[in-house]
């Protein structure tokens, strides 16, 4: 059968990289208190001409190096984002036009903090029709330009960043369990919209008319958080047919090192299994699961061959979780 199979993965960080001290030095908070609820050590932050398409084309250039494609050779890019450079055109265009791609189709999807699960959910279904056999999948974030540095309670969270995987269409075996079914083997999606006032922006191009803010209720989020992606994690494994203790790694959404370690808790996973980049990005968004995947990728962790859940929650609610072979 034809899945969609990672060829390659990349990613890309602002050049700026700051501290908890460095930060505390402008903000009401210490290096202790960050890092004991949070796990967060250092966020990278960008500067004026690092913007979230000039983050996902480079993220891009290195998924295509390690995947030995040709970007003329894409044919569908779809980049999961909450901080566009522009309301529009979309910044999947503006990587586009950057990566010299003359013709393929491109757009942003929007679902915050899950948006890269989105994201690979939908170009997953667009390679399986046999429309697209090439794809890049991407997950690019300036969330630094959305926080309002007066809030402590948000400010220290968040960090920018991107990642990318090459996706491309291949025969894999049908039987989930064998070595040989490679690529992603079963994605689930949610949303519940009543809980939009949790985690937002105070601002849009359709109300205020201006860019807003970001304003989070945090203990609502992270309550919300461990009982979701735990779930989330048990149906996605249950409709590939595979079990929890056949998991190699799971790749989950840095928002708190705190959630990481419940979430795990709860699918009896043990600690060592869990990708954790939470201390070096802080949250970068929907860039959390390709910059957290492609950092495991490239020190050697994550091998060929491996069985990968990836997971995510954010703003609506949105939540989601994928079970790949890489
Ligand atoms: O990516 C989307 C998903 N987002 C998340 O998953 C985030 C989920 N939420 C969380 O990770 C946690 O709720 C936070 C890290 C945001 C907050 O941790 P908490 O343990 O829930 O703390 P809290 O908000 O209840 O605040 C505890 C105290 C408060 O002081 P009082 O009222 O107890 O005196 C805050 O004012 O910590 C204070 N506080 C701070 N102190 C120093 C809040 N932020 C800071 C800060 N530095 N940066």
């Amino acid at each position: 059968m034809i899945r969609s199979v990672v060829t390659g993965t990349g990613s890309a960080l602002p050049v700026r990289r700051v501290s908890n001290a460095e930060l505390a030095q402008e903000v009401d908070t210490s290096d202790e208190w960050i890092v004991e609820r949070t796990g967060i050590r250092f966020r990278h932050i960008a500067g004026p001409d690092e913007t979230t398409a000039t983050l996902a084309t480079d993220a891009c250039k290195a998924a295509l190096a390690a995947a030995g494609v040709l970007a003329v050779d894409i044919d569908l890019i779809v980049l999961a984002t909450a901080t566009p450079d522009q309301t529009f055109p979309s910044s999947a265009t503006k990587v586009q036009a950057a990566l010299g791609i003359p013709d393929c189709v491109a757009f942003d999807v929007a679902a915050v903090c899950s948006g890269f699960l989105y994201a690979v959910q939908v170009a997953d279904a667009m390679l399986k029709t046999g429309l697209h056999a090439k794809a890049l999948v991407i997950g690019a974030e300036t969330f630094s330009r959305i926080l309002d540095w007066e809030d402590r309670a948000t400010c220290v969270l968040f960090g920018d960043g991107a990642g990318a995987l090459v996706l491309e269409a291949r025969e894999s075996a049908d039987n989930v369990a064998s070595p040989d079914a490679r690529g992603i083997l079963a994605t689930r999606l949610h949303a519940d919209g009543r809980h939009n006032d949790m985690l937002y922006v105070d601002g849009g191009p359709s109300t205020t008319g201006t860019v807003g803010k970001l304003r989070m209720k945090g203990r609502e989020v992270f309550r919300h958080a461990v009982v979701n992606l735990a779930a989330v994690m048990q149906e996605v494994l249950d409709l590939a047919g595979l079990e929890s203790h056949q998991v190699d790694w799971v790749v989950p959404h840095q928002a708190n090192a705190r959630i990481l370690d419940a979430t795990a808790r709860k699918l009896g996973l043990p600690p060592e299994k869990v990708v954790v980049t939470v201390d070096q990005h802080a949250n970068t968004s929907a860039a959390s699961v390709p910059l957290a995947l492609d950092t495991a990728v490239r020190d050697g962790r994550i091998k060929r061959g491996d069985l990968l859940v990836l997971e995510a929650m954010g703003g609506g609610f949105t939540w989601g979780a994928a079970v790949l072979r890489y």
